[in-house]
């Protein structure tokens, strides 16, 4: 029900602005990021399954994706928070004061964590998000951690492209998209996967073809570190973990042949469900392929650009 009230808001403020089929588009995105979740969560049957055969398996006893109804399937803490960065972002208001919109954030990300009944939220984000003090200034702030570089600031912020997707707007996407994440996994794993997801989905905004992401990321990250030291908020611990994200992006990019933004995308012959667990699995940083801030967006790419060069 909440969610529908959502919906309808979000039309309501966007019909303002933009013509009726980019309005199609944006609601298209927030709905369909949702059925996604709620079919890689399968009621948290698959979201913790690492054997991709075995979900592959057991969707063929279902009769296949055609048989399954997505309606009776729950989200997971991941969706329930991306419609907590949406809420925020539209009661922020046409011109959101930044303070004003990260208190905002905070709290939608404090309130959120009442609805994650049967949603599997993750330990340390439902701690970091119980530290949150939306009320009090800088309160949406929360230390610097080591073992913060999970996948869940990532797996919220597609909402942040939608926002600011123009161009002009860049260091205002990099911006809230680093704070936003930060606010429950700071750490630049995680909150450089929040980064990659808000970019990517202003990149689908603004029609630029899938193979020239990957080096547009490249290109924003050095404005990211400079934001992060601008920030000036534990400047040396973010800087003393920086590069992993750049090195394992760059790693992939490399593979694909991709990282020039010009090539098209180069996979294996053989590339089923067997190997691509592999591949997960290698580009992962302790064996579970998607769990961090890294490998979530390069996985959901990476199926991007298969299905576009099938
Ligand atoms: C899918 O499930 C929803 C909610 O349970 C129901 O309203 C809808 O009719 C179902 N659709 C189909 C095609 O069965």
């Amino acid at each position: 029900m909440q969610a529908l009230f959502f919906y309808q808001n979000t039309l309501w403020l966007w019909r303002q602005s933009m013509c009726s089929g980019l309005i199609e588009n944006y609601v298209a995105a927030m709905v369909l990021s949702a059925a996604g979740d709620a079919l890689g969560y399968y009621n948290g049957q698959w979201e913790f399954l690492q054997s991709g055969k075995e979900i592959h398996k057991q969707l063929a006893k279902m009769g296949g994706l055609d048989k399954i109804n997505i309606s009776d399937w729950k989200v997971s803490d991941d969706t329930v928070m991306h419609l907590a960065t949406a809420e925020a972002l539209i009661a922020a208001g046409e011109q959101p004061k930044l303070p004003q919109l990260y208190s905002l954030l905070a709290k939608h990300y404090k309130d959120c964590m009442a609805d994650m009944k049967g949603r599997a939220p993750g330990r340390a984000c439902v701690m970091n998000a119980a530290m949150l003090q939306p009320d009090k200034p800088e309160g949406w702030r929360i230390p610097f951690s080591k073992t913060a570089g999970g996948c869940g600031a990532a797996m919220r912020s597609m909402c942040i492209g939608l926002r600011f997707h123009h161009p002009e707007q860049l260091d205002r996407l990099i911006e809230v998209s680093i704070e936003s994440g930060r606010m429950t996994h700071h750490h630049p794993t995680g909150y450089l996967g929040s980064l990659a997801s808000a970019l990517f989905t202003a990149y689908a905004v603004n029609r630029k073809p899938p193979q020239q992401w990957g080096k547009g990321l490249m290109e924003v990250l050095p404005k990211a570190k400079a934001y992060v030291q601008k920030a000036g908020y534990f400047v040396e611990e973010n800087m003393e973990h920086w590069s992993y994200f750049e090195e394992q992006w760059r790693k992939y990019l490399k593979m694909r042949g991709i990282l020039d933004g010009v090539s098209s995308p180069t996979f294996p012959k053989a590339y089923g469900v067997k190997e691509r667990d592999i591949f997960y699995t290698s580009v992962s940083y302790s064996g579970w392929g998607g769990s961090s801030g890294h490998d979530a967006p390069m996985i959901a790419y990476d199926a991007m650009l298969g299905a576009v060069n099938v």
